[in-house]
């Protein structure tokens, strides 16, 4: 028995199942759902340019990561899709005993390679416009892109390997309007009929630039690691290059390739490239949808993040507050104070600066069923930009993972804000804990009470 899936809706959602066993946890999928949202008035009608290794399509995995990209375009994100090859040419020229002159469309390209490359992309683009067809979604194989011979390079002749001049975003613009998916194979067609050899990676990051994509997500067979083996999160477009002259034992070829193209959509303007491991259930969601995400994040601009605070934030909290204890919107608080509670605090920072903050306290006394955000603070120079609301959602999942149901705030300046922004409600002080309404009493700051329901 199968359930239609809650995060899919119009045509697509006849073909979303999802295995019954998934009815036991239906409340962690409403979870889902709801941090999914809460994204999506931001990348809304944006331009994803999503480029998957051939390897994965062969894998169990690959029906999943398909219906993933369906998540997003029923999001009404505009999707634009490129695939690889570079495993489907190996197997095939093996089978037919083909030695292959380059086999991921950088190198040269012979006759007998371009007609390896032709066969297997030919048959990966049917295997995938069938699977994209069984789950009702609109596509189309483009050649949108305008391509010539790749020429003579340090000497050597590369034959039938191409080189993207020009994209035809246009067409690509009309297509995405109308809800069609455009997919775009590694290969190129010159004005004198020659067909050519593309890298994927390079495919995707033309068409990202053309078409002033938000993002570059590369499902690639693999994540990026650090030398312990655990995940690389983000890079700079300094960092990605760095790796890539490194050019280190632990990162194959193929990851490489999207570090060097990553690193140079970002410097050529595309906001953030995506390297996710494409084994991994779930990665594209999960990179995208969640705060940490999954993957590897290289970003053109200063990085923002939302994080724990450390005991080495003491001073830079105290700052950030000080303008607004001072104005009397926040109670003033000592460094011990901060020191003494800092497992709840947490910091928004801009490249390494934090610029503003907020802490959330549970109490004993009823089970950690109320919890409160406190210290919520932005400093002046960067107010107006979101930050304040993206700080109280941060602090509403803190809340949930805690298992609150309540979230309450105490304000005396920016009840409008709960209230207006963030769908916060006034109270009266039997909303508090016991213990809190004492104190609240006795700080005499009359502040008004917002209360939120979590679930
Ligand atoms: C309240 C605060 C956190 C908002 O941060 P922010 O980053 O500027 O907020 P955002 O950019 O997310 O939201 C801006 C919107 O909220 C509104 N807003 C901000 N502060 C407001 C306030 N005090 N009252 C009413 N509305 C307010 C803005 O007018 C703007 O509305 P618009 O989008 O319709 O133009 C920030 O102003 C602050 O640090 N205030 C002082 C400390 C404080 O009072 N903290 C709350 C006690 S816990």
């Amino acid at each position: 028995m199968s359930v239609p899936c809650p995060l899919h809706t119009g045509s697509f959602a006849r073909n979303c199942e999802v295995p019954d066993t998934d009815l036991n946890k239906p409340i962690a999928r409403f979870e889902d759902l709801r941090g999914i949202l809460r994204y999506v008035p931001q990348f809304r009608q944006r331009v994803f340019v999503i480029a998957i290794d051939g390897a994965l399509l062969h894998q169990p995995g690959f029906p999943s990561l398909l219906q993933d990209v369906a998540v997003l375009q029923s999001l009404n994100i505009e999707v634009v899709l490129v695939f690889g090859a570079r495993a489907q040419i190996r197997i095939l020229a093996e089978k037919r005993g083909v030695t292959l002159s380059s086999d991921d469309g950088m190198g040269r390209t012979d006759a007998a390679t371009l007609e390896i490359a032709i066969e297997a992309i030919t048959r990966q683009s049917s295997e995938l416009m069938a699977d994209l067809t069984a789950l009702e979604l609109p596509v189309v194989i483009s050649n949108a892109l305008a391509v010539h011979p790749a020429g003579v390079i340090d000497g050597a002749d590369l034959e039938f390997t191409g080189r993207i001049e020009r994209v035809d975003d246009e067409t690509l613009a009309v297509l995405l309007k109308a809800d069609i998916i455009p997919v775009l194979p590694p290969l190129g067609y010159d004005s004198r009929g020659t067909t050519l050899r593309l890298n994927s990676d390079a495919v995707a990051i033309e068409v990202a630039l053309a078409l002033r994509a938000a993002k570059v997500i590369f499902v690639s067979e693999a994540g990026l690691t650090n030398t312990d083996g655990s995940r690389l999160a983000q890079l700079s477009v300094a960092d990605a290059r760095e790796i890539y002259k490194r050019k280190e034992a632990r990162h194959d070829v193929n990851l490489l390739s999207k570090l060097r193209y990553g690193a140079l959509a970002c410097q050529e303007g595309v906001p953030r490239v995506h390297i996710v491991d494409g084994s991994q259930d779930e990665a594209l969601l999960a990179e995208l949808f969640s705060n940490e995400g999954v993957g590897t994040m290289i970003h053109a601009d200063d990085y923002q993040q939302i994080r724990k605070a450390r005991s080495s934030d003491v001073p830079a909290l105290l700052s950030i507050m000080r303008q607004s204890m001072d104005e009397a919107a926040l109670v003033p608080r000592t460094r011990e104070q901060i020191q003494a509670r800092i497992k709840d605090f947490f910091v928004l920072e801009t490249d390494g600066n934090p610029i503003g903050c907020g802490a959330v306290h549970t109490y004993d006394e009823d089970g950690g069923k109320i919890a409160e955000l406190a210290c919520l603070f932005v400093r002046r120079s960067h107010k107006n930009r979101g930050h304040g609301q993206r700080l109280v959602a941060y602090a509403e999942d803190i809340a949930r993972q805690r298992g609150s149901d309540v979230l309450v705030a105490l304000s005396t300046q920016a009840f409008r804000f709960f209230e207006e922004k963030m769908g916060f409600q006034v109270a009266d002080t039997s909303a508090l804990p016991a213990a809190r309404r004492e104190k609240y009493d006795r700080s005499g700051r009359n502040s008004k009470v917002l209360i939120k329901t979590l679930k």
